[in-house]
């Protein structure tokens, strides 16, 4: 991990308060799936951490985020040409693994399910895509998913795309079987569903964080046995069951 001043070449809003910003960084270089840099927001003291949403080129990184607050508007703003102070590659992401896998993500965790699609199918495997949105309005990465040649199943709240309800909703309508590797982030309701549901696989957990490096303890979950973990260092990716949700 290492400090790096990026330089960032596109940002562009890819769907309702959900912006795409592209960096030319050499911190991509070592950059796998599911990990995430921390931003130094202009005028912010705290980083904000968002995942890595693809690498490109081993110097470029793609991320994409929702604005929530203050940090990630002061982010949005920010345009093609202008620098960010950017920390990482951090945590432990999702393995590669030699199997097809089903990826979940809903809403803003599908972000990293991009690079961990785009591996597993650069190395031979079918990859399905199970993705959550309120509405069809909110959708966003299916287009991207899809020139990567994974298969993408939409679910909405509202039933206006795809199956109506949860992502687990989806999973039942399209018969995709307990027994396959799934790979999942998202809210924490979505993730103990999902952890319910499969047998076996991994899950990406995006608690609130303040030093992103291990050392504050401000991100703590705990083990089945009571030990404890740090979501930024330990994490964000769990095997399931690994953690307590
Ligand atoms: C490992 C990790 C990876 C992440 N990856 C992404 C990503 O790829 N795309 C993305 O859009 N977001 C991601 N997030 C969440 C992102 O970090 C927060 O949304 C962001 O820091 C909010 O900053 P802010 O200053 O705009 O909002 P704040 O003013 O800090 O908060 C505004 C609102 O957002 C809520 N909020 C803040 N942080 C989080 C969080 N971590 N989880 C849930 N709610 C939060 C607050 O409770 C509050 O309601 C990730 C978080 C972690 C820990
Ligand atoms: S955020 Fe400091 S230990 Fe995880």
């Amino acid at each position: 991990m290492r400090n790096d001043t990026a330089l960032i070449t596109e940002q562009v809003l890819i769907a309702p308060d959900i912006m795409r910003m592209e960096l030319e960084t050499e911190i991509a270089a070592d950059t796998s799936c599911g990990q995430f840099i921390q931003i130094l927001v202009p005028g912010y003291f705290l980083r904000r951490p968002i995942s890595v949403s693809q690498v490109r080129d081993n110097c470029h990184l793609s991320l994409i985020y929702r604005v929530v607050g203050d940090g990630t508007r002061v982010l949005s703003q920010l345009k093609a040409g202008e620098k960010l102070d950017i920390f990482g590659p951090l945590g432990h992401g999702f393995p590669v693994i030699d199997e097809d896998v089903v990826l979940i993500g809903g809403g803003v965790g599908i972000p990293p399910l991009i690079e961990t699609a785009k591996r597993h199918i650069s190395s031979g495997h079918h990859v399905t895509a199970v993705l959550g949105f309120a509405s069809e309005s909110q959708i966003f990465a299916k287009e991207e998913l899809e020139s990567l040649n994974a298969e993408v199943i939409i679910a909405t709240l509202d039933g206006s795309c795809g199956a109506k309800g949860t992502v687990i909703d989806a999973v039942h309508a399209h018969d995709i079987a307990k027994e396959t590797t799934v790979m999942a982030c998202g809210p924490l309701g979505m993730l103990k569903a999902v952890s319910a549901y499969f047998e076996h696989g991994y899950i990406s957990l995006e608690e609130r964080m303040a030093c992103g490096i291990g050392a504050c303890m401000g991100c703590v979950v705990k083990t089945p046995e009571g030990d404890t973990m740090r979501v930024c260092k330990d994490g964000p990716v769990f095997e399931i069951g690994k953690v307590v949700l």
